[in-house]
């Protein structure tokens, strides 16, 4: 496959796989991803997120569990009435009234399930399996009588004897059930055990088998593959992993890694899963940890002079495939683990430098990375122009001769500013929100003119209150023009202030 880079060894995996033609993806984030503690969407979210996922490319949409209450069958509703692509789901247990809210909801399936591992009939359910099975019949009539699609899980399947197992799915088959779906609910299995369940279900039943897997042991991803390579044909997931506890399969791991490893189709518009992914960690508020695979912010960035280098020169070496398969963009960081030769191989091929001022940027940013955690491509922007552009002092417009700030409880932040600009001086004072938004207005209207301030980046560099702190300011005048600036100093206000002055200075200069 082109502009992938797996390794060969997968490939006799590959041809002993029973792999089905197509994957079908069932996404549950607004239904189990929505069981993550914490997360809450409103009605406009699961909107938005139904129409990305539709976009995306996904096959059905599980909204949520209508019973729940009244509004929950209503955006249900509401997400059918966007008329998407995307079958639209509804979960219910196994009584009629579960069912009839799906019916109310408009669905097109709905997703039927009861438990039948002896620890949930046992003690939460309180019924024995003959019973549980007549509700599981009984529901897939009532289902199939009002002409819905029907796909039926066993809940907590993986901690079911295999004759049991069998029993349930195979009475709900012979009943008109169209889709055998098997929970792994308490994220209990492993790839192996896995695969040989989904090849005796594959073997003994006739309908379609889908894979729903949590992943208290990490191995959720695994075992929804290792489902697929025995035969199943469609898979639950959940965009960034949300779920109860560890969460479920991860939607962009399941489906990159059966379409890099394993060249299984599914319908999903891999180019999309970065956006969607932020939609949801936007509406979800749970921020992705940077290392998560695929659509993690550090999936796709090098910082090790080594990777760098090998990156730079050949980006296989480093990455499975190109980021923008996945809507990634790669991204060089400079750290105290790149090597010189990283640094200057990486501003040579964005920067028309000349030798001397690359190895003044080399050495600029190996000394930032002495006292900064993270240098990113602005601090490099920032270092460059310095190199290329570092006003002299006799050509700065503008030099600070005083600041005075006041802050405190129960005042509001006031600045007042002497400067030198354009060898008048010049006095003003300015309030804000805090003491660095006070400083900008004050220097601001010294200046006589707005300058909007695009990006403000401060990272303390090492713990305790004495700590350096790095600021990166980034700003535009009136005419579109931008400069970056950066300092760095024991004091966040003066930090923030010389910053802001160094970009300034540096649009004058572009000005001139
Ligand atoms: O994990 C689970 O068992 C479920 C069921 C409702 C299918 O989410
Ligand atoms: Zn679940």
């Amino acid at each position: 496959m082109e502009g992938v880079f797996v390794s060969d060894l997968i490939q006799p995996v590959r041809e002993r796989a029973k792999f089905p033609k197509r994957v079908y993806v069932f996404d549950t984030t607004l239904r189990d991803g929505e069981q993550t503690p914490g997360v809450c969407f409103t009605l406009e979210e699961k909107m938005e997120i139904a129409r990305k996922l539709d976009e995306l490319g996904v096959d059905v949409i599980e909204g949520g569990f209508p019973v729940n209450s009244e509004e929950e069958t209503e955006t249900i509703k509401r997400i059918k009435g966007l008329g998407l692509k995307a079958k639209i789901c509804g979960l219910a247990r196994c009584v009629t009234a579960d069912v009839d809210a799906c019916l109310k909801a408009d669905v097109d399936r709905v997703h039927i399930f009861i438990a039948t591992s002896d620890v949930h009939l046992k003690y939460k359910l309180r019924i024995d399996e003959a019973r549980a099975l007549e509700q599981a019949i009984a529901a897939t009539d009532y289902v199939k009588a009002h002409g819905l699609e029907c796909e039926f899980s066993c809940e907590d399947a993986t901690r079911t004897p295999l004759k049991r197992l069998l029993k349930f799915y195979r009475g709900v088959e012979e009943h008109g059930a169209d889709t055998h779906n098997v929970p792994d609910t308490v994220g209990v299995m492993e790839p192996e055990a896995m695969f040989s369940l989904i090849s005796t279900l594959k073997m003994e039943l006739k309908k379609p088998i889908s894979m729903h897997c949590h992943n208290d042991f990490g191995l959720a991803v695994a075992n929804t593959l290792a489902g697929v390579k025995a035969g199943a044909s469609q898979i639950h997931t959940t965009v960034n992993g949300l779920g109860e506890r560890g969460g479920n399969a991860s939607l962009e791991q399941a489906v990159a890694a059966l379409t890099a490893m394993y060249r299984v189709k599914t319908g999903i518009k891999l180019g999309l899963l970065k956006e969607v992914s932020k939609l949801v960690e936007r509406f979800s508020m749970i921020k992705l940890t940077p290392n998560y695979p695929i659509v993690g912010d550090n999936a796709f960035a090098h910082e090790a002079g080594i990777h760098v280098h090998g990156v730079l020169a050949k980006a296989e070496c480093y990455e499975p495939f190109a980021p923008e398969m996945v809507g990634q963009k790669r991204r060089i960081v400079m750290g105290k683990h790149t090597g010189k030769h990283a640094v200057a191989s990486f501003v040579r091929e964005k920067y028309n430098l000349s030798d001397e001022q690359i190895r003044a940027v080399v050495e600029r940013v190996r000394n930032l990375t002495v006292s900064k955690k993270k240098i990113v491509e602005g601090d490099v922007v920032a270092i460059v122009e310095g190199v290329l552009g570092s006003v002299p002092e006799s050509e700065r417009a503008a030099e600070l001769d005083e600041v005075l700030i006041m802050t405190g409880n129960k005042i509001t932040p006031t600045a007042s500013v002497q400067l030198t600009f354009d060898k008048s001086k010049r006095v003003a004072a300015g309030v804000g929100t805090g003491p660095v938004d006070a400083v900008a207005r004050a220097i601001q209207s010294a200046l006589g003119e707005e300058i909007k301030l695009l990006n403000y980046k401060l990272e303390a560099i090492s713990g305790g209150t004495d700590s350096l702190c790095s600021v990166e300011v980034t700003v535009e005048d009136r005419n579109g023009k931008t400069a970056t600036g950066l300092a760095i100093g024991g004091d966040i206000v003066m930090a923030s202030v010389n910053a802001l002055m160094e970009s300034l200075n540096r649009i004058y200069s572009k000005r001139r």
